[in-house]
């Protein structure tokens, strides 16, 4: 198939490519670089031998999206384009709002333009909300989330979903990403945050290649096995696989709008997470604990069943090699991509 990739300079959007890439697939990225650069791009031709098409394009300029989609063919979208912040979200929601709304508009419109009805759609758990039992399973229906930046996956999903009711023939994939973290086993490309990271492992590996004095592990008083939160981490190249999976689903059967997790299933805790870290450096790492941090849940994870079953993929990686492949991207690139 013929992929249009947005974000594909980003951190899933890039490993994703690579996915795609080793599956067969053609591949064109549009990425605005407002969080990512285009070195990533020449990092997976390198990895790959591929040459991929970039578009340098911000989706809400809605002129250049049509320009696009009237000169290249497509077959379907893996939509990966937005901001992702949660704490800057909710300091700035009309930012969030707009764009992360507006650049799915636009992307819509396209594509219905076009002719090109068959999109995977990178959304997150946290639109199970505070409520959703755990392990989440994808039939929750009181999707919600604490943040504008969450607020946004939850709408998109919901406008994605009410175009397939309009129009049946689209085939839409709704991918809810636990935790991922980890890198290409290349060390070629990996998770480049800018300025602070907001993260637990990006923040544990700029501790490792001394950018940052300590990890501050936000609570310990957690009713949680030792007292920090438990997450689901999935390898990066896991999720990446997912999305192959999942296109190769919805183009295989009956159109259909569909949500999966793609998670591990397990719960790993925070200092679980720093020890296996450690283990891949090979010294302990400076922490301490600190007050939580205001919205965080203590513990949830995937009940990854589904995506099993209709996908055929689950994960395969394990939390040690989540931290042993940070960490060759991390050290080999201590500042992130260069220019
Ligand atoms: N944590 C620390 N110290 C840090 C950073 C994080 O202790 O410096 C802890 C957090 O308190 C939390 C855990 O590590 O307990 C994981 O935090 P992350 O920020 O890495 O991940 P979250 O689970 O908070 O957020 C992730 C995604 C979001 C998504 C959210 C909800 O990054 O995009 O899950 O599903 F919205």
């Amino acid at each position: 198939m013929r992929v249009l990739v947005t974000g594909g300079a980003g951190y899933i959007g890039s490993h994703t490519v690579v996915s795609l890439l080793a599956s067969g697939h053609e591949v064109e990225v549009v990425d605005s670089f407002v969080n990512s650069k285009p070195t990533a791009i020449a990092r997976i031709e390198e990895i790959t031998g591929a040459t991929v098409p970039l578009h340098h394009v911000d989706l809400r300029d809605r002129a250049a999206l049509g320009r696009l989609f009237g000169e290249r063919t497509f077959d379907a979208v893996i939509h990966f384009a937005a901001l992702k912040a949660v704490g800057e979200s909710v300091a700035q929601p009309l930012r969030y709002y707009e764009n992360n709304l507006g650049s799915t508009y636009t992307l819509l419109d396209a594509m219905a333009e076009h002719g090109v009805r068959t999109i995977v759609f990178s959304s997150s758990a946290t639109v199970y909300g505070a409520e959703a039992p755990v392990p989440y399973t994808e039939d929750f229906d009181r999707l919600d989330s604490s943040s504008p930046y969450g607020q946004t996956k939850v709408m998109v999903e919901r406008i994605l979903t009410d175009v397939a009711v309009a129009d049946p023939t689209w085939r839409i994939a709704l991918l809810r990403y636990f935790n991922p973290v980890g890198a290409h086993p290349s060390g070629l490309i990996g998770e480049d945050p800018q300025g602070i990271p907001n993260n637990l492992v990006p923040f544990i590996a700029q501790v490792a290649v001394g950018r940052r004095e300590k990890l501050s592990i936000f609570g310990g008083d957690y009713p949680t096995k030792d007292g920090t939160c438990e997450r689901d981490f999935i390898h990066v190249d896991d999720v990446a696989e997912g999305h192959v999976a999942a296109l190769q689903a919805i183009t295989a059967g009956d159109p259909l709008v569909r949500a999966w997790n793609l998670g591990s299933g397990e719960g790993t805790s925070v200092l679980e997470m720093l020890h296996a870290f450690e283990r891949a450096v090979g010294h302990e790492l400076p922490h301490e604990i600190v007050e939580r941090r205001s919205g965080d849940l203590p513990a949830f994870w995937a009940d990854p069943t589904r995506a099993a079953e209709e996908l055929g993929w689950r994960t395969s990686r394990t939390i040690d090699d989540m931290c042993v492949d940070t960490w060759r991207w991390q050290s080999g690139n201590p500042e992130g991509f260069p220019d």
